[in-house]
């Protein structure tokens, strides 16, 4: 099994660049075999959900070209094929496949998707949207057979603006007949990149950024290119390492935007860092100030990034809380830090931080794929030896986390044992 070892307490120095974002790649590649054309996808990063979605492509006879991180996807053979749930259970974004099959072929047959277990994650929202779009839906087990005999757009209200129903939903309209007016949609920056994608390829969505998204159905979509946008979350992670043991660290190749709401608890909580158009260097902050954090939609706090930041919450003095409220379930990494020293009262949803507290290195699991980021963050800055099991988590969204961390001299290494 493989595990990540840290020996702790090198402070980090240099630059780590960020790579492209996972949330959006996990869902540009399904967008892309809606067209019988080859789309280039670049700025991909190297993670086991790429590889994941690869096989499902190539199960339904298409084929992916790589050229370093630049894709091209030729779904020019795809087959609406059922994707059983040896493919499906890999990652949580392979029920893209349910949106894009859809709208091309009208019809899909895949199991429940997989991913982290950080809470119930039901997909109702995404059904909702097909049936509205005129799909009837048949579940047997944990198979959903989805057939339609045509998609009419229609309006669509989603209960809660769900990134996956967003999406998913976007994905079978664009080939509908008529006008779909999806409302209350999320706003995740990812959504934007996939939306340019669409249009690139010739939808007609309008509104991304937006609430609402007003999609006119086009016949046919046909080849395009688009770059992935820079993972905001990675980079979210990357700049609290620097909070806790940077040194002139610089995160390179940041979209500034799109990380406002770390950055506005980062200035509550006194960090120090100097941000320019696309990059930011940030050093250790000796003192860190007490800070709440509740998690919300974008552009508020994002949910991917509070385990990270109750690390930051160990190092803070006084009391700092926080509360998750998108998941029932993101606390993995908290008994962990507790085993490592953090004096932390939590529940399900909320945590409490008696700090600051020195942490000391042990063996700890990541539960799920940021809950391995939190450890990595704490195996940094702890005294002596941590050792992370269950890091397949971990790489399935942080691209090559062990070199990139190792340029900038942490003492990291992935093992075999
Ligand atoms: C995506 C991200 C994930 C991030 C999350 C929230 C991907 C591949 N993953 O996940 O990293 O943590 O957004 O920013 O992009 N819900 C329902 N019914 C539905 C769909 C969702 O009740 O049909 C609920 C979920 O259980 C959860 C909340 O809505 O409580 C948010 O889920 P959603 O935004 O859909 O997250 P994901 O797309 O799964």
């Amino acid at each position: 099994m493989k595990k990540i070892v840290i020996e702790g307490g090198h402070p980090l120095s240099g630059n780590v660049p960020i790579s492209g974002a996972k949330n959006s790649v996990v869902a540009l590649i399904p967008a892309a075999i809606l067209t019988e054309e080859k789309v280039e996808i670049s700025n991909v990063p190297k993670l086991s959900d790429t590889k994941n979605l690869e096989s499902i492509i190539n199960l339904l006879g298409g084929e992916i070209d790589f050229d370093k991180s630049r894709f091209t996807v030729d779904g020019k053979n795809i087959k609406s094929i059922p994707i059983p749930i040896e493919y499906s259970s890999k990652l949580r974004a392979s029920y893209y496949f349910m949106g894009a099959l859809l709208g091309r072929f009208k019809h899909v047959e895949m199991h429940f998707p997989g991913g982290c277990n950080i809470g119930k994650r039901p997909i109702d929202l995404h059904l909702k949207g097909f049936k509205l779009l005129g799909a009837s839906i048949i579940k047997e087990d944990d198979k959903y057979i989805i057939d339609a005999k045509k998609l009419k757009g229609t309006n669509i209200y989603l209960d809660f603006p769900s990134v996956g129903a967003t999406i998913n939903i976007l994905l079978a309209a664009v080939l509908a007949e008529g006008v779909t007016i999806l409302d209350n949609v999320a706003k995740e920056p990812e959504i934007e990149n996939i939306i340019d994608l669409l249009n690139n390829m010739g939808a007609k969505i309008k509104g991304a950024g937006t609430s609402t998204l007003t999609i006119k159905g086009v016949k046919r979509l046909h080849k395009a290119k688009i770059a992935v946008i820079a993972d905001r979350i990675e980079a979210g992670t990357y700049i609290m390492m620097g909070a806790l043991a940077g040194k002139d660290l610089t995160i390179e190749n940041i979209i500034p935007k799109h990380l406002e709401a770390l950055l506005s608890k980062l200035d509550a909580m006194r960090v120090n860092y100097e941000l320019s158009k696309d990059k930011i260097t940030i050093n250790k902050s000796e003192k860190l100030v007490p800070v709440n954090v509740i998690t919300s939609v974008y552009p508020g706090f994002p949910t991917d990034l509070a385990q990270p930041m109750t690390v930051l919450m160990t190092q803070a003095g006084g009391n700092s809380k926080f509360k998750e409220t998108i998941y029932e379930n993101r606390m993995g990494q908290i008994p962990e830090l507790i085993k490592m020293g953090a004096k932390v009262e939590y529940t399900n949803t909320t945590a409490k931080f008696k700090a600051p507290n020195k942490l000391k290195g042990k063996e700890v699991t990541a539960s799920d794929l940021r809950a391995g980021a939190a450890l990595i963050i704490a195996g940094l800055i702890a005294s002596g030896t941590t050792k992370i099991s269950n890091i397949d988590h971990i790489l399935r969204g942080y691209e090559d986390i062990a070199e990139k961390l190792t340029k900038v001299g942490a003492d990291i290494k992935i093992i075999d044992e």
